[in-house]
This record gives C-alpha cells, sequence and structure tokens, in this order.
C-alpha cells in the first residue's frame, strides 16, 4: 500500500516579496505509512502549524512535493485540492470551531453537506452512530454551545470522521483541556485509529500523551530533527 503521505523537500515562506520575507519550513521530508498515529512535536514557532496546513492542503508550499495515498498533489487546481481534501482528511484543531448555534448532530454533518449540498437521511445516521461511537450519542440534539469543552472535542472528533478520512491531523487538540478531558480525547483518538486503521498526524506539546504514539517526529527551527522513538 502507498504511504498515507509523502513530503519531499517542501520548503515554505512567509510575506513572500516583502522586506519581512521569512522561510519558515527549510526542505521537510517525512513519510507516514497506512494505520501510524504519529505525534508532531517542537518549540512553539517552529512551524509545526505551517505544515499541518500544508500537508492539510490548506496552503500550498513554495516548493516540493506533497504526496497522498500515492497521488502527487503538486500541481492539483484549487478545485481537486479541495475536493481530495474534503475526501481525505479530517481535521481537529486546539479550539473545535463548532457552529455553537447547531447542535451536535448538525456540526457532524456539515462535512457532509458540505460535500453532498444537501442534508439527508444517510447524514443523520452517520451523524448519530459517529456521536455513539464518541460517547455522546444521548447529546446528539444539545447544542454545542451547552456542552462542556471535552465533549465539544469529542463532538469535533466525530465530524473529523464524518468523511471516513484516510487521515485526520489534528492541531494541539487537547491543548484547551484538563487532563482527564484531554486523556479521553486522546483515547478516543487512538481506539479509533487501532479500529479503523484512520492514520493520526497530532501536534502536542504533552509528553505523556506523545510516548503513547507511535512514532514522535519532531521539528525545530523548520527542519526535522533525528527519528527518536517514544521514550519508556
Ligand atoms: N500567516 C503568517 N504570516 C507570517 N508569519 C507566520 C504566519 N504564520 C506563522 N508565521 C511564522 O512562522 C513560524 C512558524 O509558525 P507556526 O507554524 O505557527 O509554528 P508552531 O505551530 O510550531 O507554533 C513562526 O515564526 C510564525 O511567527
Ligand atoms: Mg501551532
Amino acid at each position: 500500500m502507498a504511504d498515507v503521505l509523502v513530503l519531499d523537500q517542501i520548503r515554505k515562506s512567509y510575506n513572500v516579496g516583502t522586506p519581512v520575507e521569512v522561510e519558515v519550513l527549510h526542505g521537510i521530508d517525512l513519510a507516514i505509512r497506512p494505520g501510524e498515529f504519529v505525534a508532531l512535536m517542537g518549540p512553539s514557532g517552529s512551524g509545526k502549524s505551517t505544515l499541518l496546513n500544508i500537508i492539510g492542503l490548506l496552503d500550498r508550499p513554495a516548493s516540493g512535493r506533497l504526496l497522498i495515498n500515492g497521488e502527487d498533489t503538486t500541481d492539483l487546481p484549487d478545485a481537486a485540492l479541495t475536493k481530495l481534501r474534503g475526501h481525505t482528511i479530517g481535521f481537529v484543531f486546539q479550539y473545535h470551531y463548532l457552529i455553537s448555534a447547531f447542535t451536535a448532530a448538525e456540526n457532524v454533518m456539515m462535512p457532509m453537506l458540505v460535500d453532498r449540498g444537501h442534508p439527508d437521511r444517510q447524514m443523520e445516521e452517520r451523524a448519530a452512530e459517529l456521536l455513539d461511537r464518541v460517547g455522546l450519542g444521548k447529546w446528539r440534539d444539545n447544542r454545542a454551545t451547552n456542552m462542556s469543552g471535552g465533549q465539544q472535542q469529542r463532538v469535533a472528533v466525530a465530524r473529523a470522521l464524518a468523511m471516513d478520512p484516510t487521515l485526520v491531523l489534528a492541531d494541539e487538540p487537547t491543548g484547551n483541556l484538563d487532563t482527564a478531558s484531554a486523556n479521553a480525547v486522546f483515547e478516543l483518538m487512538r481506539q479509533i485509529n487501532r479500529e479503523r486503521s484512520t492514520t493520526f498526524l497530532i501536534v502536542t506539546h504533552n509528553m505523556d500523551l506523545a510516548r503513547q504514539c507511535d512514532r514522535i517526529v519532531e521539528v525545530v527551527d523548520g527542519r526535522i530533527t533525528p527519528a527518536r522513538q517514544p521514550p519508556g
């Protein structure tokens, strides 16, 4: 099977063409195999979010190649990138970005709605099934605002899984949560990884969580440091 993700000499600069142009990713090489559960670590400002945005096809690199499931995305037009993103990548952010006036179920349906244009019975069933899976079946019709931070983040995990993505990208998904909620959200992602072989790339500063991953990738100053195994 092709690697889920291959990065080949990815570079990225900000403020291109201005006096403050600065390169923040200096030639990143990385391959992630199907079903891997990988932690991305590194100091604040080292380029982790920039890298995740490029991997998630939300931003384009200045140079280098990015392959997703063996498909080279480098020369794809925006519309094709959007479609590929919608069908292969799920996102979980530090802040959940749920729509507060919508119910849990409606939030989980959003990616399917964006893809298909109108709600249908199958979407409702899929949302219900996913909310059951994240332990929130009873909260299906509750508005997102009425849920705790940990519950909201579990809704965000369900939403990320809505399109059955190959790869879930999570940028500090537990960064805003208390320890117990953080552990619950992390454990949920780990279980989903084992059940469905969904590949995860998770930015975290939490070494306790990172050591439970298959592998830790460390970025320092826009470069990946040599591979190391989770300690302990
Ligand atoms: N939109 C932007 N414009 C200019 N500089 C940016 C922008 N986003 C991030 N940067 C800079 O790029 C570097 C990497 O940032 P980021 O990818 O957010 O790092 P991390 O997620 O590891 O904290 C930092 O120096 C940051 O200030
Ligand atoms: Mg960041």
